[in-house]
């Protein structure tokens, strides 16, 4: 998108992630590459987008966000349900979040959470995670910046 379009884009609408957004997302996801790409989110498109070709009915509750203007998605967010794990209580967790490059900076990525948050609310969900390498240091700070805290957690790992 082209900064004369991305000024005339109008407002941007945040809702709910459709089986129908799949082709969408996996437009917005292949501009995302390389260094510009969190270490932590690839799989989970991959399996979004693998869902999404299984069938027609509205897909089950997850959280999932798309952020749109006129002319179509410029932002997403999926989710997922996550049982009691970790010693962390139930709640939902972000597993990828992505604003078209042209689009950051403005706002739509704490867009993205704060919806997920408002529908959490409305399911009664009273936790929203996201779980980042130690080298996603962008990543953190936009969580920071969107309210989240560090979880007291540790991961060990020894080989086997
Ligand atoms: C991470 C990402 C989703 C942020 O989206 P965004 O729309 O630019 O974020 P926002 O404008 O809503 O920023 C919200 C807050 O996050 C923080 N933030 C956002 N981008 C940041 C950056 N590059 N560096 C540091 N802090 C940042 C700021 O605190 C900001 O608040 P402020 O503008 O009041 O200072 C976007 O950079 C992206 O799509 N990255 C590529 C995909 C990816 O790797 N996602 C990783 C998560 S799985």
């Amino acid at each position: 998108m082209s900064g004369a379009a991305i000024a005339d884009a109008g407002p941007i609408a945040v809702r709910r992630l459709q089986r129908e957004d799949a082709e969408a997302v996996r437009e917005l996801d292949s501009l995302i590459l390389g260094g510009d790409r969190s270490s932590t989110w690839a799989e989970y498109i991959d399996r979004f987008l693998a869902f999404s070709r299984l069938g027609t009915q509205a897909l089950p509750w997850s959280g999932s966000q798309v952020a749109e203007v006129e002319d179509g998605v410029v932002g997403f967010l999926l989710a997922e349900r996550q049982s009691s794990g970790y010693g962390l209580p139930p709640g939902v967790r972000i597993v990828a979040v992505a604003v078209h490059p042209e689009f950051r900076q403005q706002g739509v990525g704490r867009k993205l959470i704060e919806a997920l948050r408002a529908d959490s609310n409305r399911q009664g969900i009273k936790h929203i995670y996201s779980v980042l390498q130690d080298k996603d240091e962008r990543d953190a700070e936009f969580l920071k910046g969107c309210g989240f805290e560090l979880a007291p957690v540790k991961v060990f790992v020894a080989e086997a």
